[in-house]
């Protein structure tokens, strides 16, 4: 393959949320993705390390021939993107400024919460695009640091009590402050939409960031360069875990093998 492809990145499974929706809106583009899970979470570790990792990440990614890359975690875009765009000459979209859009869209009330890891709610990053957008906007921001862990371990379902637990103590301030939407700022979150649902009734709309991503990229790639529409995966680390739980993440039963790729390896250059 490896025709002017989109890469995709992320720390490791939540990034198959943004290929599903690349899967749906771009069934003909050609897909290299790759999880770093060897290595995560990312949303736990400092700016420094994040900064470091991504910038292996992109360098795998460049060593195919790829048109754009597609940030598809939440930490990586809030905390480490402004500076490997600069650094790279390809397009890459993140998922903090798409999804931002999108939750203007959505709101009639004004009251926005966003979730995300510790490093993305730290950063400020969503908060900080949304009050570019519309200054007089109010933010609510909590970080939901076990949620990738549950995700990456399978445990997402609405009816799973340590789920709704979980849910509870990381939303109760959110869903009494009023919002009307609210960002799912990682991209593992997406798989717990049901719970999140659930305690924050009907009438919250939910941004999914991945997805978001995945929509604006469709707005500028040019639809005749599109390709064979295969995807390609690689992962650090631990490919059954990956293969298996796969599936779940790109709501569709994808046969998915990966292939490991020695990280480290990539971008030394810069130390
Ligand atoms: N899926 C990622 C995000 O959107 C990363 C989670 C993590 O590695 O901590 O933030």
């Amino acid at each position: 393959m490896d025709n002017r492809a989109i890469g995709v990145f992320d720390s490791g499974l939540g990034g198959l949320t943004a290929v599903r929706q690349l899967h749906r809106v771009m069934p003909g583009e050609d897909i290299i993705y790759f999880g770093d899970t060897g290595r995560v979470p990312y949303g736990s570790r400092s700016r420094r390390t994040i900064l470091e990792y991504t910038r292996q990440d992109v360098a795998f990614l460049n060593s195919h021939d790829i048109k754009a890359i597609v940030v598809a975690c939440g930490t990586v875009s809030s905390v480490a993107l402004g500076v490997v765009s600069t650094e790279n000459s390809i397009p890459m979209v993140g998922v903090v400024k798409p999804s931002c859009y999108a939750a203007m869209r959505a709101t009639k009330n004004g009251r926005i919460g966003i979730i995300g890891t510790k490093s993305t709610i730290r950063s400020g990053s969503y908060e900080a695009m949304l009050h570019t957008l519309d200054p007089s906007i109010h933010t609510i921001a909590r970080p939901c640091p076990l949620f990738v862990s549950l995700v990456e371990n399978g445990r997402f379902s609405a009816d799973d009590r340590v789920v709704q637990l979980m849910v509870e103590e990381y939303l109760a301030e959110i869903r009494d402050y009023g919002v009307d939407t609210l960002i799912m700022g990682c991209t593992h979150f997406p798989l717990l939409r049901d719970a999140i649902a659930d305690f924050l009734g009907g009438g919250v709309t939910l941004i999914d960031v991945g997805a978001e991503a995945a929509d604006y990229v469709r707005t500028f790639l040019d639809p005749a360069e599109r390709q064979q529409g295969t995807t390609e995966y690689y992962v650090s680390d631990d490919i059954e875990s990956f293969d298996e739980h796969a599936e779940m993440f790109l709501g569709e039963p994808a046969g998915v093998h990966a292939q490991m790729v020695d990280i480290v390896s990539y971008g030394k250059e810069r130390g």
